[in-house]
């Protein structure tokens, strides 16, 4: 039976699609629906408790819901015809199926952290939908065979609580914040207080499974070797809807000790943060120390000053981490009142910034602690900036309301993992990577001042920075890097950013794209573009032919 009602009411469907003045009853959304019905698993579900219309109660609620920059949530930014949120596999498939057929341009959302927002918003296309999958977040841990299958919709947090639920001695190494979802984080590479002994998320992945652009589930056997490599690192949302990854665990120790110590200015941070450049690439695997760096009133007469919080992990105890650090960096002045000896799931609760004492189940909520207007940017660096050079970056700061920059220490696995390993490219010779932040609280407003300074901040940079190219880390999206554009021949190009996020992989992301979605489905403002077809079709009908 089934098998000849499908084809028969595709075939209603498509009538109805082709002859817009018998659609007359039927929203976007109804068809849609019945659409997803028709090719997915739906059983007897209320539609209304997984499909949201604009004027749905729970419209803007699930918007909102886990969109990280309120940048792209404000009124005049666009909004999408309806929000799905899929409660199997099947129908993430149908979502690709049936807005093919509907011609509606999909975004995917996980974790909803896109700097860009562009798993919510399309600046380039209209109308299109967001299928959301935040039901959508088994974590099956098998500590046996040291992995664990992990659906997309799952935040890291989660991850690491059912980890460490099972064990004490496992772990893996991605993000730092907790609310990142698994979906979206591992496509640009993770990476996070582990990565200087066991590399990125992405490094650490063993199989996954991709909806492709036809709507066909493929494992990583099914999907094959290029495609694999290109979807752990090559960026999110240019090939595929990713619906689990399965990762491998990493050994952490029992106890693990971490610490945060800040200098201002008047404390000599400025020859402190030149020290950690020099030392801290360099350092043993097992240590990890970032550098969050902010303006506050801290002076000595309470005046504006710069203060440098240096947040570290070490995978060990609090003995040999002090040995380690008087030996090859003293400058910082650790002593063992700063350290705190911790479990590792501990140590996640810990830089995450939850306060003393929170238990590890609030990782479960999944939730973000705070959310802002900002506008960030990314930097590699490659030889330490210059006390001078440092001086003038603590003015430009000072200009700022609200600005934050953290940096980030590479070596260890990182410079051991080639930079072709996978598409993310930023490995040996990085000394670390920089992100550049403003936050803002007052809206649409001041909007632009907010967005000019960092734009300056950035050329005052560029000298002290990675050049040819000056690279950048496509987890940090940044439009201004540039965005694609259709020349007047119909092709697209890819502007700028390409090498910059990519290095020399992009041209192999670019290849794999042309195979694997040559129509170009799967595209936003910075997706990897397919190579020009030899003859130029227009696209999307010449299926039906
Ligand atoms: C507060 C904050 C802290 C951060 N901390 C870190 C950090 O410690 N380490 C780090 O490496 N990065 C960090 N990031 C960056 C983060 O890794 C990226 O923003 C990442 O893309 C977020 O994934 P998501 O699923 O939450 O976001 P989403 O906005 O849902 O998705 C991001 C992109 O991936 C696409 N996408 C989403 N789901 C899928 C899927 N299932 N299949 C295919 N494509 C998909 C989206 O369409 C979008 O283009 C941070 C970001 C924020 C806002
Ligand atoms: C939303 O609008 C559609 C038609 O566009 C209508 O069928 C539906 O009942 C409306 N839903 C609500 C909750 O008002
Ligand atoms: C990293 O590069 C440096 C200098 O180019 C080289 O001496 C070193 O061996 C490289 N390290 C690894 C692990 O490849
Ligand atoms: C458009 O881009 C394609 C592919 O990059 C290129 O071959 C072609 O010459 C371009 N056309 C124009 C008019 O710039």
């Amino acid at each position: 039976m089934a098998v000849w009602i499908k084809p028969s009411v595709a075939i209603i469907m498509f009538l109805l699609l082709q002859c817009s003045e018998y659609s007359l009853a039927a929203s976007t959304l109804e068809t849609f629906a019945q659409c997803v019905s028709l090719n997915s698993d739906l059983s007897v579900l209320p539609l209304s408790t997984i499909f949201f219309a604009a004027n749905d109660t729970f419209f803007t609620t699930i918007l909102q819901s886990s969109a990280q920059n309120l940048r792209y949530l404000v009124p005049s930014a666009p909004k999408p015809e309806f929000i799905f949120t899929p409660l199997h596999d099947s129908h993430v498939q149908a979502s690709v199926i049936c807005s093919k057929q509907l011609g509606l341009h999909l975004r995917v959302r996980s974790g909803g952290h896109d700097y860009e927002g562009l798993s919510y918003v399309s600046e380039i296309e209209r109308p299109f939908i967001i299928v959301d999958l935040s039901n959508l977040r088994v974590v099956s841990v098998d500590v046996e065979e040291n992995t664990a299958w992990i659906q997309a919709g799952a935040t890291i947090g989660e991850v690491y609580y059912r980890i460490a639920k099972k064990s004490r001695v496992h772990g893996f190494p991605a993000g730092l914040c907790t609310s990142l979802g698994i979906g979206g984080h591992i496509t640009g590479g993770a990476y996070g207080s582990m990565m200087r002994k066991y590399g990125l998320g992405a490094d650490n992945v063993v199989d996954a499974k991709i909806v492709d652009a036809n709507g066909k589930i493929l494992d990583r056997a099914a999907m094959g070797e290029d495609l694999f490599w290109a979807i752990r690192g090559g960026g999110g949302a240019s090939f595929g809807i990713i619906l689990w990854w399965k990762i491998k665990l990493v050994p952490v120790p029992e106890t693990v000790t971490v610490f945060t110590v800040a200098k201002t200015l008047e404390q000599g941070g400025t020859k402190v943060l030149h020290k950690w450049q020099q030392v801290v690439d360099k350092l043993d695997e097992d240590l990890f120390i970032r550098a969050i760096i902010q303006v506050a009133n801290a002076g000595e007469k309470g005046q504006k000053t710069i203060v440098t919080a240096y947040q570290g992990l070490f995978l060990g105890g609090v003995d040999k981490l002090l040995q380690i650090i008087r030996q090859s960096f003293p400058e910082l002045g650790l002593t063992g009142k700063d350290c705190v000896e911790m479990s590792w799931i501990e140590s996640v609760l810990y830089i995450a910034s939850f306060p003393t004492g929170t238990p590890p189940e609030v990782l479960l909520q999944g939730k973000s602690t705070f959310k802002n207007f900002f506008k960030a940017k990314s930097d590699f660096v490659t030889e330490p900036i210059s006390e001078t050079a440092l001086e003038g970056l603590w003015k430009k700061l000072m200009e700022e309301d609200s600005p934050l920059t953290i940096w980030t220490p590479y070596g260890g696995m990182m410079s051991k993992i080639s930079e072709s390993a996978i598409p993310f490219p930023h490995r040996n010779g990085t000394v670390f990577m920089i992100q550049w932040l403003s936050l803002w609280q007052d809206g649409e407003r001041d909007a632009g001042k907010h967005m000019n300074w960092i734009r300056k901040l950035y050329d005052y940079m560029a000298p002290y920075v990675s050049r040819f190219p000056r690279q950048a880390y496509v987890n940090y999206r940044d439009l201004d890097l540039g965005m694609n554009k259709k020349n007047e021949t119909n092709f697209i190009e890819a502007s700028g950013w390409g090498n910059k996020y990519f290095k020399d992989n992009f041209d192999k992301l670019v290849l794999i794209k042309t195979m694997i979605d040559p129509d170009n489905f799967f595209r936003h403002e910075q997706s990897i573009p397919p190579l020009p077809r030899p003859s130029s079709q227009s696209m999307g009908c010449s299926d039906s032919a």
